[in-house]
């Protein structure tokens, strides 16, 4: 069974095709950061006609990578939400309309069911039940999964999501966008000479507040002269607080939870240092960490057509509705038996 995957939640188009049972067969992924970057950020109109512009031929490229034809595909698996409404619509509508032309059924996935379930696209797949720590641009989630689409969300971000406090404190820092990428690369020139808070762990509790942070970093930027070296210690220890904070969190999620295995994924997780903690967390409390290819943490189609595929495997199937949700929350998935 051939799954076309799509995803177009905001600022990548990503499209590729999983087999049942051979695994990922071909993948493309088209960047709209050039044209954002001027901007200073995502502007969600121009991102809708990019994905207009760039989803066919990348499909047509995709296809040809996997030397398929159309008439290869047994269904489609499409990104409905959460994510800017205009740019779902085009995956949603360019998906559903495919479907219905290829006679084959379509799914509406859940954007960050794919980023949780991407490390299965890995040689050595984590095993149910886990710990999942989602963290992306809109999202900071602490989740029990015991099988795909059983999701108790243990804490989450009561403001801004890891990525956005990522990226607000990158442009306080004069980086351009991304910022999350520019100031990991930053901070790896930097030297341990602040210590910042690590909000919300000093009393009980999974959630996360990132937003009192952000306010922090500003001020000791302006506490300095704001020189080179300034910056990039300051890149330092904002980076080591996010990175802390998340792995305190995450090794209370697994001891209170009792469980040994710890998934990591959404665009944060590409971050190194934040790799780099959580690894020696898990290994002192002997659990297994487990986390997506770098190129595979950020947007893509692969991570789509997977989550897709397990559930047409499943026997679910999306109605001819175009469906597109900005808000979905992860709790309301149906769950899928362990097969
Ligand atoms: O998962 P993703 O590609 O899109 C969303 O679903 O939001 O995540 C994008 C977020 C952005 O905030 C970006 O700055 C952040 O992930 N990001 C990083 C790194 N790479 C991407 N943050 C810190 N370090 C990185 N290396
Ligand atoms: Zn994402």
């Amino acid at each position: 069974m051939y799954i076309l995957g799509i995803e177009t939640s905001c600022d990548e188009t990503g499209v590729a095709i999983y087999h049942a049972q051979k695994g990922l067969i071909s993948h493309n992924l088209y960047s709209q950061i050039e044209m954002h970057r001027q901007y200073g950020g995502v502007v969600p109109e121009l991102a809708s006609r990019d994905h207009i512009r760039k989803l066919i031929p990348l499909i047509q490229k995709t296809l040809i990578d996997g030397d398929l034809q159309q008439s290869d595909i047994n269904g489609i698996a499409y990104t409905a939400g959460p994510g800017l409404i205009g740019a779902l619509m085009v995956g949603a509508a360019t998906a559903r309309s495919l479907a219905w032309t290829w006679d084959v059924p379509a799914i509406a996935v859940h954007h960050m069911e794919g980023h949780l379930l991407a490390p299965m696209l890995e040689p050595n797949p984590p095993k149910f039940p886990f710990i999942a720590l989602l963290i992306s641009g809109g999202h900071t989630l602490l989740v029990q999964v015991n099988r795909i689409g059983q999701y108790q969300i243990l804490g989450e971000s009561l403001d801004d999501a890891a990525g956005e406090a990522f990226d607000k404190t990158a442009k306080m820092l004069g980086l351009d966008y991304p910022g999350g990428p520019m100031l990991s690369k930053l901070a790896s020139t930097g030297k341990p000479r602040f210590t910042f808070p690590r909000p919300m762990t000093d009393r009980p509790g999974l959630d996360f507040s990132f937003s009192g942070l952000k306010t922090y970093t500003m001020n000791q930027l302006h506490a300095t002269a704001q020189t080179a070296e300034d910056k990039a210690d300051i890149a330092y220890a904002f980076q080591q607080a996010v990175a802390e904070t998340l792995s305190i969190k995450c090794k209370r999620a697994l001891q209170q939870s009792g469980l040994k295995t710890l998934v990591v994924a959404g665009g944060v997780s590409a971050n190194v240092q934040i790799r780099s903690l959580l690894s020696a967390m898990t290994t002192k409390e002997q659990a297994e960490i487990y986390f997506p290819r770098p190129e595979f943490c950020t947007d893509n189609g692969a991570m789509i057509a997977y989550a897709g595929c397990q559930r047409l495997l499943a026997g679910e199937s999306s109605s001819l509705e175009i469906i597109a949700k900005p808000r979905w929350p992860i709790n309301q998935l149906t769950e899928l038996p362990i097969m």
